[in-house]
């Protein structure tokens, strides 16, 4: 294995997030539209051998770290025998999945036999009406129970999303917060960023990082913490005598672009550099037309090296700001 690339700022690229999926059971207000969404057809979507062979390939490139994300990856079919496939590649440290944990409770045991002992869940209220309010779907006892499933099975550590909407759950920070104190959970409270069209963003509805520690320091003294391994965008805190920590995600307001190790592969097979970027590079076209693995490495490198320095979004929200919705990216 090589030592990981870098770019053209001196970061360096070691994590990469793969979505294997556009698909969703939930439908999140924040995420997407109610009526559904573009569907990439079958045909479009990469085959498990191709975003094996790309796994692969990458981790050969100093690439190890990988999480698997959608849409809602446990929504795919056979998405563990892909995820027990990655966890055996030689060289890769950490394997695991972001999800909505709606089929946990069916899934947890069997990830964990999978080789995956990481596991990011959204949960943005513990109030069952409210889930519904924000999800559009009735599921939020199936998804606490899903959650309690990986913790019982032994997944290590859980990392609770919360992306707080003035006037839907900011009341619930404290709440929520105060979750880590019995649970080893790290529950982090991440800022809204502009992926739905401009018009369905209200800027009222956006809760800047610094407030959240605001009301969050009016629970006790927060305490800087360490987090769970990893080298996510989050900066943690802990409650005294907390089992979990809090971690406090702001890509806008205190964005961690020069910190960013990671590159995005879509479900339909395009290499992202930013989250937010527009220019993407097509691996499938490369994988259907009997590229070798050298040529596909070179051009994976090239598109790291023009990763940009960071992304230029700014509040109040003036645009929609990228080509393509969050559930398409992967988060
Ligand atoms: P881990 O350390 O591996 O747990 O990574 P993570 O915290 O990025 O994982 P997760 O999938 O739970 O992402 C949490 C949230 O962080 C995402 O929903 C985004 O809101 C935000 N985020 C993740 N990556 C980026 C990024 O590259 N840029 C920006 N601006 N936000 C990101
Ligand atoms: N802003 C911030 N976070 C978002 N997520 C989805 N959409 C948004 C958004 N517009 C988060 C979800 C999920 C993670 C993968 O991405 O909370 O946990
Ligand atoms: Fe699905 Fe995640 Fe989007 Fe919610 S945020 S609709 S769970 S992809």
């Amino acid at each position: 294995m090589s030592a990981p690339p870098m770019d053209g700022y001196d970061r360096r690229i070691d994590y990469l997030r793969i979505s294997v999926t556009d698909r969703c059971n939930l439908r999140c207000r924040y995420c997407m539209p109610a009526e559904g969404v573009w569907k990439l057809g079958h045909e479009e979507v990469l085959r498990y051998e191709e975003i094996m062979r790309l796994a692969a390939i990458a981790v050969r490139m100093g690439i190890s770290k990988i999480r698997i994300t959608g849409g809602e990856p446990l929504v795919r079919k056979d998405i563990l025998y892909l995820c027990a496939n990655i966890s055996r590649l030689e060289g890769l440290k950490s394997l695991s999945v972001t999800t909505n944990g709606v089929l946990l409770g069916e899934y947890a045991e069997k990830l964990f036999s999978a080789g995956i002992r990481r596991l990011n869940i959204s949960l943005d209220t513990l109030k069952p009406e409210r889930f519904f309010q924000i999800t559009r779907v009735d599921c939020f006892q199936q998804v606490w129970e899903g959650i309690l499933a990986a913790q019982r099975v032994g997944i290590s550590p859980i990392k609770l999303n919360a992306v707080i909407l003035r006037g839907t759950n900011d009341d619930e920070i404290e709440d929520l917060a105060r979750l880590t104190v019995d649970h080893p959970f790290h529950v982090r409270f991440i800022e809204l960023m502009p992926f739905r069209p401009q018009e369905e963003h209200s800027p009222s509805e956006f809760v800047s990082s610094d407030e959240i520690l605001e009301r969050l320091s009016g629970i006790a003294p927060l305490q800087p913490a360490a987090g769970p391994e990893g080298n996510g965008p989050a900066v943690h805190f802990r409650l005294p005598g907390a089992l979990g920590t809090i971690g406090i995600i702001s890509p806008i307001t205190h964005h961690f672009c020069a910190k960013c190790n990671r590159l995005r592969l879509t479900a339909d097979g395009k290499l992202r550099t930013c989250l937010f970027a527009s220019e993407e590079t097509d691996l499938r076209q490369l994988l259907r037309n009997g590229a070798t693995d050298a040529s596909i490495m070179e051009t994976i490198r090239k598109a790291i090296l023009s990763k940009p320095e960071r992304h230029s979004l700014e509040r109040p929200f003036s645009r929609k700001c990228i080509s393509r919705p969050m559930f398409a990216i992967g988060g």
